[in-house]
């Protein structure tokens, strides 16, 4: 994999500049960013999201039936609808998660009233009444404008199941599926590009070794067909982040590749734990659960790192993806609700998780091609929560709203030199950044300060481009565990930023403690 990094000369005239305006000053953190050597897009998949049958995620969340009270379109939400639409919604992956692993797509189509229920194991063993199936995920989709992803049931599924499944979303051919589809309302099929064959399959989705899964996946990419119009992008089921399962990725690579042939690696990696593996509540913590979950957050880019490094040795020419199709904050549920359902509120500090994992993403795009974040409502670090006909916009969501500017962009290699933000006898870099350029050559930058109460200076120079104006947008709070709430005004939302001064080709910023921070430049 090809590094772009800052040339000598430019990195010289950058530090003689500096110490030419700064003096002997050393406290100062700079940002350097080459206009001149953006290579690689950043994929809009990167802003993707997950759906599962989980708690309320689905139902409630996301459906709520054509009989309800709240406005729906065909049962699903129009406020959700339209608040995601906000944000953009690349992909959207669905139905799980666990939930993917006990799936069979036959019962939820057809008439709703004739569709069998199930008991949904996993998660709280709740009845799905399999009332939002295949056909209302795809209508989602066409509402959102964004890709589907399905993830099929390769842990207690067959390899006839997910044919069928395959052919009856997406062939155009005469055959009982598609006669089956036509039946239920669809007579065009549907492209359905991306599927994921198997989920955990370490875990829930059927407790294999890597070799098994190799053998198994090799069984289900052999009948996952492309019909014409529909390139299917196969993505195989990598191991757990958390446990730094690289030999997993080493033997998918290295033998999985050839015989599963795919197109993508997905990993899972959610900030649960800390870096102590101590939980904690979503919006009841002290500083240590502050900069436990942000240094936990941080080993994203470890993860990335060696998955990258690993990939690269077995395909050099960078032609395999890799995904993260789970990631996000995971803290105890919320009291008073079912463990099961997994639903907890989202606070600043989530706000600033999102945005130190989505500056990361962006500055490994050059092989990071989408990531799915843990979910999209009412559960885990959701980007909206729902109570009856009310929903809540979470601090998680600004960020991915302040973020739409780098979907599709040319990401712009950076540099960034900043101090640390000490806590007891540990430390983490006190920001993060990533900048990109869009098709009409406007820059944005995306900064975050993760010190709870030191503003940080910020030189940010940009090689390569003439800038005549800047504007920003930040997103703070008060306290760093302020939230958004039923029934109250937001004590998290985006406001204009103007704390920054240009003074040449210098942007020089003053960047609230907590805090993350947008810069446009034109
Ligand atoms: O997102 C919740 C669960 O976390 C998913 O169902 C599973 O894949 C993961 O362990």
């Amino acid at each position: 994999m090809k590094r772009t990094i800052f040339s000598l000369p430019f990195l010289f005239l950058f530090i003689l500049s500096l110490s030419n305006l700064f003096g002997q000053k050393t406290d100062v953190n700079t940002l350097l960013v080459n206009a001149t050597s953006g290579e690689h897009k950043i994929s809009k998949h990167i802003y993707g999201h997950f759906a599962e049958h989980l708690g309320r995620c689905i139902y409630g969340g996301i459906y709520v039936g054509e009989e309800s009270s709240i406005p729906n379109i065909r049962g699903i939400r129009l406020d959700v609808l339209n608040a995601l639409k906000e944000i953009k919604v690349p992909v959207l992956r669905w139905p799980g998660g666990c939930f993917a692993d006990t799936y069979h797509w036959k019962d939820g189509i057809g008439p709703a009233k004739d569709r069998p229920s199930m008991v949904n194991v996993h998660w709280g063993n709740v009845t799905e009444d399999n009332s939002f199936g295949t056909h209302e995920f795809m209508d989602l989709c066409e509402l959102l404008e964004c890709e589907p992803y399905i993830c099929a049931n390769i842990g207690s599924g067959t390899v006839q199941e997910m044919a069928e499944w395959i052919e009856y979303l997406t062939s155009p051919a005469e055959s009982p599926m598609t006669e089956l589809r036509k039946k239920n309302g669809r007579d065009e099929p549907w492209q359905v590009k991306f599927w994921g064959l198997g989920n955990e399959v370490w875990g829930c989705g059927g407790r294999m070794d890597v070799d098994h899964y190799v053998n198994i996946g090799a069984n289900y990419s052999a009948f996952c067909r492309s019909y014409p119009g529909n390139h299917i992008y196969k993505i195989a089921c990598g191991g757990y982040g958390w446990r730094d399962n690289y030999e997993w990725t080493d033997i998918l690579m290295q033998e999985g590749r050839s015989r599963i042939g795919f197109q993508a690696h997905a990993i899972h990696y959610y900030t649960s734990d800390g870096q102590k593996k101590t939980r904690y509540k979503a919006t009841e913590f002290e500083e240590d659960g502050w900069f436990d979950v942000l240094q936990g957050t941080l080993k994203m880019e470890e993860i990335l790192k060696q998955n990258v490094a690993i990939m690269d040795r077995y395909d050099p020419e960078n032609k395999v993806d890799l995904i993260i199709d789970e990631w996000g904050t995971w803290h105890y549920v919320e009291e008073g609700t079912n463990p099961r359902f997994l639903y907890q509120q989202n606070s600043l500090r989530d706000a600033i998780v999102a945005a130190l994992n989505l500056n990361i993403f962006n500055n490994f795009c050059e092989r990071l091609y989408m990531a799915n974040i843990a979910q999209t409502v009412n559960v885990l670090q959701a980007m909206i929560l729902t109570k009856d006909e009310q929903i809540v916009r979470t601090p998680t969501y600004y960020v991915y709203k302040m973020f739409v500017s780098h979907h599709e962009s040319i990401m712009l290699p950076t540099q960034l030199t900043c101090g640390d933000y000490t806590f007891g006898e540990d430390k983490i870099p006190a920001m993060n950044a990533s900048a990109s350029m869009d098709n009409k050559g406007k820059i944005n930058i995306s900064i975050v300060n993760a010190d709870p109460e030191q503003m940080q200076n910020l030189e940010c120079m940009v090689y390569g481009d003439k800038i005549s104006k800047v504007s920003g947008q930040i997103l703070t709070a008060k306290a760093i565990n302020s939230y958004n709430d039923f029934g109250q005004a937001e004590e998290v939302a985006i406001k204009d930023f103007d704390d920054m001064q240009l003074d040449g080709d210098i942007i020089r910023l003053n960047v609230p403690s907590k805090s993350v921070v947008m810069i446009e430049l034109n």
